[in-house]
């Protein structure tokens, strides 16, 4: 197996991270097929427009494609023959998991399973790196979150979802030896930010001048993580999963959500209006990564700021606005 996979397959690579980690791939001249279904969860516009620069790029392609679709799926795998798969595909978000826990354990754990039992079926064996969540974690007051706590009281459907498939890794790791790392990713944020999460919402809600809901005292904290700097630990733990590996990528400074809306409105050059509501269920007062792991073994080392991340990101909407990529 070659020390950096040439070819990937990137399920979900029209999204916020895959999209991002698609475009790192082709600047270094990698193959890319990115396969995704462009679902509903967000505007399927956002998404295309998310692949316009991959599109004009030599070695690109785009597979519009269901996971669970385990038949075309197996096929794809089997034209391509890639040597490492990006398994980000999933439907994303804490609440509406708990509107719609069947649909997610659908996507994100037969669908993984789907993505996995393709994967056993090539020779050689691909890598396969996969998407899991700081959520795992649950509701700890014990910080920062190390790769090796117990992890088995999700708070949300999603959260098990996501256990769920490093359990899965695990099997498929024992079967086959296939070699496998999960990410445990900590909110990421950046440009092409999922339009649902925190950051957007906000921005969206103070340049629209409206307040901003702040679910209980503002003191809940998050690891919020420049995307840039994930999608480096990504392809960190690409060209060097050998075995089976977990890794944390978080930034390792979490911020009160009061400090973000604070954060966010200077990066706007516009004052917030906090609208205070009680405390949501499912969301866990804190997120904080350990990354000693990741650090020793990958070298990762996020250097973002929230201050410039957030100045990144505001200067990406505001191109945004005026040209659509
Ligand atoms: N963004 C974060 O802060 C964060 C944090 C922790 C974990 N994650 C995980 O990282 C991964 C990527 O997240 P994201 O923020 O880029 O989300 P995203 O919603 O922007 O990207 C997911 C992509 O998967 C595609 N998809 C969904 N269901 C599919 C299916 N059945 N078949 C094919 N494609 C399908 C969607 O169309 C979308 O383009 C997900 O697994 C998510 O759970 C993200």
């Amino acid at each position: 197996m070659s020390a950096q996979p040439q070819r990937i397959v990137v399920t979900g690579g029209a999204g916020f991270i895959g999209s991002n980690l698609v475009d790192r791939l082709l600047a270094e001249g990698r193959e890319v097929v990115a396969v995704d279904n462009f679902d509903d969860y967000y505007d399927p516009t956002f998404k295309r427009a998310n692949l316009a620069a991959a599109e004009r790029r030599a070695g690109f392609h785009l597979v519009e494609l269901d996971i669970r679709d385990a038949a075309r799926l197996g096929t794809l795998l089997s034209e391509w023959r890639p040597d490492a798969v990006v398994h980000l595909a999933a439907r994303a978000g804490v609440r509406p998991s708990i509107e719609r826990p069947a649909l997610y354990a659908d996507v994100n754990v037969a669908g993984t399973a789907a993505v996995l039992q393709s994967a056993v079926r090539l020779d050689p064996l691909p890598r396969v790196i996969y998407a899991s969540s700081s959520s795992v974690y649950g509701d700890r007051s014990a910080v920062p979150f190390r790769e090796d706590d117990p992890c088995d009281q999700p708070v949300s459907p999603y959260a098990a979802t996501k256990r769920a498939c490093e359990l899965l890794a695990q099997s498929f790791h024992h079967l086959y030896g296939l070699p496998i790392t999960g990410l445990r990713f900590f909110t990421a944020y950046g440009p092409r930010n999922r339009p649902d999460l925190a950051i957007a919402r906000f921005a969206d809600l103070i340049e629209a001048g409206r307040p901003v809901p702040m679910f209980g005292d503002g003191s809940t904290r998050r690891d919020y993580t420049y995307i840039d700097d994930i999608v480096d630990g990504v392809v960190r733990a690409l060209d060097r999963c050998q075995t089976i590996h977990l890794y944390n990528l978080g930034h390792s400074r979490p911020v009160a959500l009061r400090d973000l809306i604070r954060a966010i409105g200077e990066a706007l050059g516009r004052e917030p209006v906090v609208e205070r509501l009680p405390e949501q269920p499912g969301d866990v007062r804190q997120t904080f990564a350990d990354i000693g792991r990741a650090r020793d073994e990958l070298g990762y080392d996020p250097r973002t700021h929230l201050e410039e991340g957030l100045e990144r990101y505001v200067a990406w909407r505001r191109m945004r606005g005026e040209r659509p990529e």
